[in-house]
This record gives C-alpha cells, sequence and structure tokens, in this order.
C-alpha cells in the first residue's frame, strides 16, 4: 500500500489476540493469554453449547465463536450486551452462533443440557448451583478471577457442590527479545491478569438429596474479603492493552465490569 507521503506499507489482517486489545471495549477484555488457556482448559470444540457470563466487550465470546462453540450470554448492562453484539458482528461475522441476553446469572440459568459454562464476574460461585442443573453430566465450569481469595472461595464452594476434578492455574507470559547475539527475556512483562478455575459437573444424580449440596434455589454468601467492598478495594488489576495496569478504570463488585 502507498501512503499519502509516497512510503510503502504492507497491511497484514490482525489476529484475533491483536483485535481484542484494539477493539472497543466497555468492560475490561481478558488477555489474550488467558483466552487461549480457557479454550484449553474448559476444552472449548466445534458443536458445544455454552453458557457465558458476563460478556463485556465479547472478547471471551469471539474467541469461543472462534473454537466452533454455540454461545449463549447473560449480560447485566444493555450497553455492554449491545458492545459484544457489535464486536462479535464485525469480528466473526452476523450469522454467527451468539445470543445475548440481558439478564442477572445470579438469578438463575434457564438453558438446560449446556456443554460448558464460562463466567467472568466477581462471585461466580452464587452460579454454581444453577449450573449443577444447567450442566450436562461430565460438563464443565470455569470461572475467571483476579484475585486469589476470590478463588479461593469458589474452590471451597466447590467443595461442597456436584463439581470436582477442580483445577486452578494462572499463565505467566514472557516475552523474549532475539536479535543477533543478544538473546534473553524482554525487560517487561505483564505480571497479573487473573487465576483461571475449572470443574467438572461428577454427581448430579444426588442433587437435594445429599446434605451439603447448596439446592438451585439456595445463594452462598459473599466470600470474605471479596465483598463489594473489599473486592472494589482488591481492583482488577488488568492490564491494558500497553500492558500498564488499570486497577482504577474496572473494579470487582462494581457490575459496570
Ligand atoms: C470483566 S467483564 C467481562 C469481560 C469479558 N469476559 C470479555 O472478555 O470481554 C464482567 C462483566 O460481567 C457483567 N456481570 C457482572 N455481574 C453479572 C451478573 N450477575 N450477571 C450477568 N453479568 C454480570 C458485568 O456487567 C461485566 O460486563
Amino acid at each position: 500500500m502507498l501512503g499519502s507521503t509516497g512510503r510503502r506499507f504492507l497491511v497484514v489482517r490482525p489476529t484475533l489476540g491483536e483485535t481484542v486489545l484494539k477493539m472497543p471495549r466497555g468492560a475490561q477484555v481478558i488477555y489474550p493469554k488467558d483466552l487461549a488457556a480457557i479454550l484449553m482448559e474448559a476444552d472449548i470444540a466445534p458443536g458445544m453449547t455454552v453458557l457465558e457470563a458476563g460478556v463485556g466487550s465479547g472478547a471471551l465470546s469471539m474467541a469461543m465463536l472462534r473454537a466452533g462453540a454455540s454461545v449463549v450470554g447473560y449480560e447485566l448492562r444493555e450497553d455492554f450486551a449491545n458492545r459484544a453484539r457489535n464486536n462479535v458482528e464485525s469480528v466473526v461475522g452476523a450469522d454467527a452462533p451468539y445470543r445475548v441476553e440481558l439478564r442477572d446469572v445470579y438469578d438463575g440459568i434457564e438453558e438446560r443440557g449446556l456443554d460448558r459454562v464460562v463466567l467472568d464476574l466477581p462471585e461466580p460461585w452464587r452460579v454454581l448451583p444453577f449450573a449443577e442443573v444447567a450442566l450436562r453430566s461430565g460438563g464443565i465450569i470455569c470461572a475467571y478471577l483476579p484475585t486469589i481469595n476470590q478463588t479461593s472461595h469458589f474452590r471451597q464452594v466447590l467443595e461442597t457442590s456436584a463439581f470436582g476434578m477442580s483445577s486452578t492455574l494462572e499463565v505467566l507470559h514472557r516475552t523474549w527479545h532475539i536479535e543477533d547475539r543478544s538473546v534473553r527475556p524482554d525487560h517487561r512483562m505483564v505480571g497479573h491478569t487473573g487465576f483461571l478455575t475449572t470443574a467438572r459437573l461428577l454427581r448430579r444424580e444426588e442433587l437435594g438429596s445429599r446434605p451439603g449440596v447448596p439446592g438451585p434455589s439456595r445463594v452462598e454468601p459473599a466470600a470474605p474479603g471479596a465483598t463489594d467492598a473489599a473486592a472494589a478495594e482488591a481492583g482488577d488489576a488488568r492490564p491494558d492493552a500497553d500492558g500498564v495496569d488499570e486497577a482504577t478504570d474496572r473494579v470487582w463488585g462494581d457490575t459496570t465490569g
């Protein structure tokens, strides 16, 4: 391509990872390194039906749609829901199997026979009773959380649920500088984004009869340290596209995402 000053440019289409960091957004997006891990840990595959809450800017929706899944999204905010729909339409296409509903997932999940439930919101343990009946046996729940106290509480509540085979990880992504004989890690890296926890639905047949398994109507109390106020204080320190912390532009417990 020839620029207005006569300079020549090579133009290539952006990758999904590049698009996610530059696209219009309201809520903070999940970083590409974590999107990649979610696809693998939650085992997202063609033909699967995934319930996602909340959808925010639609970055995770795009990654799962591109992996071949059908996605039903629950989102509290209408402006975010519209943003996610627009982003998905422009990147994945208008015919993507994608539906976003304006709903609070803490009030319940309407769908049944889901393959996956994927959550990026402050109190995923409140979704467990609903996910237990909405997922098919062997289905996977996956929660992305910015703090370890939220993650620890989620793991504790999982222990009292019909889910098992829980695991938690974080992705540390270090790029390298490679130039002639100067071969070393880059000086800067993204220190922290979030923790990824997955578990599988193992004991649905016992639901309602086993003491300790929260039924669909029961809502777990908030984790100590993950109350709205404490979560807001902790902040969501996902870095922005330039690697700069955005702890102040987005806080957990604040439904603005
Ligand atoms: C960090 S954003 C999600 C970003 C999204 N994963 C992405 O990659 O673009 C969190 C979203 O959850 C939504 N949310 C919070 N609580 C919710 C709830 N109880 N039900 C549905 N959506 C909720 C917020 O409005 C916000 O849009």
